[in-house]
């Protein structure tokens, strides 16, 4: 069945599939039989059943939190064979309502699988069950001075087993390329059970289709992800954080353009946003400073983060880099640098906290897109114009790696269908007509999932839905999300 992607409201009920059934009490015996009493939940279950931003919800009546791959094997199978649909869940963190159920499916909670299970000090390569918080992972990493290769805001949350699914992206995408090259191996578990291990320590394995891949984004659609083996890396020795304050958007472009030539391969990260995006975070993050003394007013003042990374002649780079920016009239309207660690990560917070500030605002009707950077400010402009009576629209993100993020708030909790109708399908039909892509880093989840058509072939979609029914020929897996119609 195809959802028309017109007037849908990612907010309203889709079809529910008549083939799956909601769990009886045999079931409930069932997985008491292969579970400790602490690995089920049966109430207070509402945590689990909503998203971060409080935007999906579910009613799920169980939530199993299994502490091994083969009770997750036997979970699985059971649940194949009898048509319970599954969502898989690890930290909550996911921002496209893929992490929830949409009906009452069973919640497999990763948060029990938690051990990380050996370093290989000579290659660098950790292997960790998938349910470690990644910033458990990178403080553990810190004793063979190495980190993880990616890096988000939500890392006191979010499990390294959700970002593969996810693939995520982050700021340190510009240092270090997409998370896919460094995931090495995957344990996986399938629908009908079967647990497939890809584990792996080699960099190099070309032995036929690289089947870990197919995983690595997938959003919990094809299999649960139970172990990986990620190569890590050194952490920088010197991190210097500038905080510029420019008067345009164009700038930006500029400053961009120079960090390229003048800091090359020690750029870590360039990140972006506008004054409504500040504002949005000095208004409404109490901890937040501000460092521009910019008084929460909207003007055409952008802000861009650079850290550069290096190992020596630090101040060389930085001070060549500042002068080169200097020398453009006009370029710079005020600058700072963080002094140490402390101000490094307060500097890094205003960017991290937009995401947050927003939500403070009222419900958030986030985009997540891929163009070319040129664009990215007419197209936050041009939403914030068509939605000026109901929304407040920020823009930012990662330049770096042409990934725009527009978050629009509701300010008339009565209106949100209305907004979100002015929103959908424009932006994503607004990008298909100029190519990019509708999900950037945050993935299609049950959000952008009838919107795929806009940017994929049918002979794609029927290739993705293919590639789906091998894996999981119930589709007992995350149902509703990610494809069309399943
Ligand atoms: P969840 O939200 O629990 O799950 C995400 C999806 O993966 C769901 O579809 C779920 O079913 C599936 N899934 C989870 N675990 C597994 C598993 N073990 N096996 C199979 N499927 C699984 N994202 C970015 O890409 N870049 C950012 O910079 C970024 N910044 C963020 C900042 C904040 C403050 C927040 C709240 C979110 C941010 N995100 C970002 C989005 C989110 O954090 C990422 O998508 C993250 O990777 C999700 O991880 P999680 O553990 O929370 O997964
Ligand atoms: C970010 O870059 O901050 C994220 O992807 C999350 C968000 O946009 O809220
Ligand atoms: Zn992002």
């Amino acid at each position: 069945m195809i959802y028309s992607a017109k007037r849908f409201f990612s907010l309203a009920k889709k079809p529910r599939n008549p083939n799956h059934r909601s769990i009886q009490k045999q079931d409930l015996e069932y997985f008491q039989s292969i579970l400790s009493e602490s690995e089920i939940i049966t109430s207070d279950l509402s945590k689990y059943n909503v998203d971060w931003m409080s935007k999906y919800h579910g009613d799920s009546k169980l939530v199993l939190l299994p502490n091994s791959t083969q009770k997750i094997s036997q979970i699985l199978s059971y649940c194949n064979t009898n048509m319970l649909p599954v969502v898989p869940q690890s930290g909550n963190t996911g921002l496209v309502g893929g992490s929830v159920p949409h009906y009452d499916e069973i919640i497999l909670s990763l948060q029990r699988l938690n051990k990380i299970i050996d370093y290989d000090t000579n290659n660098d390569i950790v292997t960790t069950e998938s349910g470690v918080i990644l910033e458990n992972l990178n403080q553990y990493l810190s004793q063979f001075n190495t980190e993880a290769p990616y890096d988000l805001g939500a890392k006191g949350s979010c499990f390294v087993g959700g970002n593969i699914a996810t693939h995520a992206g982050g700021k340190y995408l510009v240092k270090h390329g997409p998370l896919r090259g460094y995931v090495l191996g995957l344990e996986v578990v399938l629908a009908n059970g079967q647990i497939m291990n890809l584990l792996n320590k080699s960099r190099k394995d070309n032995t036929g289709i690289d089947l870990k891949q197919i995983f690595i984004g997938s959003e919990g659609s094809l299999g649960i992800i139970t172990k990986a083996n990620l190569l890590c890396v050194k952490k920088a020795i010197e991190k210097n954080l500038l905080f510029i304050k420019t008067s345009s958007f164009q700038n930006i472009l500029q400053i961009h353009n120079i960090a390229k030539s003048e800091i090359g391969k020690n750029l870590a990260a360039i990140e972006w946003m506008d004054s409504y995006a500040y504002k949005a975070v000095m208004e409404n993050i109490k901890t937040a400073k501000d460092v521009f003394d910019s008084q929460n007013k909207i003007d055409q003042s952008y802000y861009v983060l650079i850290e550069i990374n290096t190992n020596f002649n630090k101040d060389l780079v930085v001070e060549q880099f500042y002068n080169s920016l200097s020398q453009v009239e006009g370029l710079v309207s005020e600058c700072v640098l963080a002094q140490n660690d402390h101000q490094f990560d307060e500097l890094w917070k205003i960017r991290e906290l937009v995401g947050s500030a927003c939500g403070h605002i009222g419900k958030v009707f986030k985009y997540d897109i891929s163009l070319n950077t040129a664009q990215m400010d007419d197209i936050t402009k041009d939403l914030r114009q068509k939605c000026i009576d109901l929304g407040f629209t920020v823009g930012y993100g990662h330049i770096g790696d042409g990934n725009l993020h527009i978050n629009i708030s509701c300010l008339d909790k009565t209106k949100e269908q209305q907004l979100e109708n002015q929103i959908e399908p424009y932006i994503f039909e607004w990008l298909s007509k100029k190519g990019g892509s509708i999900s950037a880093e945050h993935g299609l989840g049950l959000m952008k999932a009838d919107y795929l058509h806009l940017q994929k072939k049918p002979e794609v979609i029927d290739c993705m839905k293919n590639i789906k029914k091998i894996f999981d020929p119930n589709l007992i897996l995350n149902p509703y999300k990610i494809l069309p119609g399943i």
